[in-house]
């Protein structure tokens, strides 16, 4: 887990990351992006410690290469985009509700996040499937009884009981030496609970946490 750390909080994941968002759509109404880290890094230089779900997604892809990507909380596809730009074979299934205007940014759906994966080099499988991810991921994964995964990001639905059912259903798929990354810790405490007792009190998983302020994310491995 270190090791996943210390990649997730390198200055080749931030420049990974800066150079991924110059090449998708921008936000609307958002100069943040790329901006924050380069900021922080001319700051604070080499005492600049820093991770987020797409640092982390970078060092994840990175280390283990996966093959099969779940993510629950699409958006625009920035956080698929790193790991389908850093393993353009990997198969990527995402799920969403689309919900319009979300976070303060447009959310346009399917074919906007296909632009965005073939823009950033992903040339591998994408199935966006839409609704809410409760009842579509159960339901998929009913579907596809032999689909295991090497990687999962749960960032959708940030009520305890949508992270705890999303956990539910996502983790039984989590591929032994799979990585789990979870966004937003810290900016809904109550969530913390759902990771302690879903994640930590699990013998058959190492977990990291990065936060500052409200922005944080968290990282396990399964190990068995
Ligand atoms: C924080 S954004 C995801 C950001 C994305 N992972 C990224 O890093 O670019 C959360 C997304 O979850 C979706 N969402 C919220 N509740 C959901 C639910 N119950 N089922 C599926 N998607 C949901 C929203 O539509 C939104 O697009």
């Amino acid at each position: 887990m270190a090791t996943l750390a210390a990649a997730a909080m390198s200055d080749e994941a931030v420049d990974f990351v800066c150079g991924l968002l110059a090449r998708l759509t921008p936000r609307e109404g958002s100069a943040t992006g790329q901006y924050f880290y380069r900021w922080a890094q001319a700051k604070f230089g080499k005492y600049w410690r820093h991770a987020d779900i797409l640092t982390a997604l970078w060092a994840a892809a990175t280390l283990i290469r996966p093959t099969s990507y779940l993510e629950i909380g699409v958006h625009r596809g920035r956080s698929a985009a790193v790991v389908g730009a850093v393993c353009p074979q990997c198969a990527i299934y995402g799920f969403d509700l689309w919900i319009p205007e979300y976070g303060g940014a447009s959310n346009p759906g399917p074919a906007f996040v296909q632009g965005e994966l073939r823009a950033v080099g992903h040339r591998g499988s994408v199935a966006l499937v839409s609704g809410d991810s409760r009842k579509t991921l159960p339901a998929f994964l009913r579907q596809h009884p032999d689909l295991y995964f090497d990687l999962i990001t749960i960032d959708g639905d940030k009520s305890v009981l949508g992270v705890a059912t999303d956990f539910a259903n996502a983790l039984p798929r989590l591929k032994v030496g799979g990585v789990l990354v979870f966004d937003d810790l810290p900016a809904v405490p109550v969530l913390g609970r759902v990771w302690q007792r879903v994640i930590r009190r699990d013998r058959r998983y190492v977990s990291w946490e990065f936060g500052h302020g409200q922005l944080g994310v968290a990282v396990a491995v399964r190990l068995g």
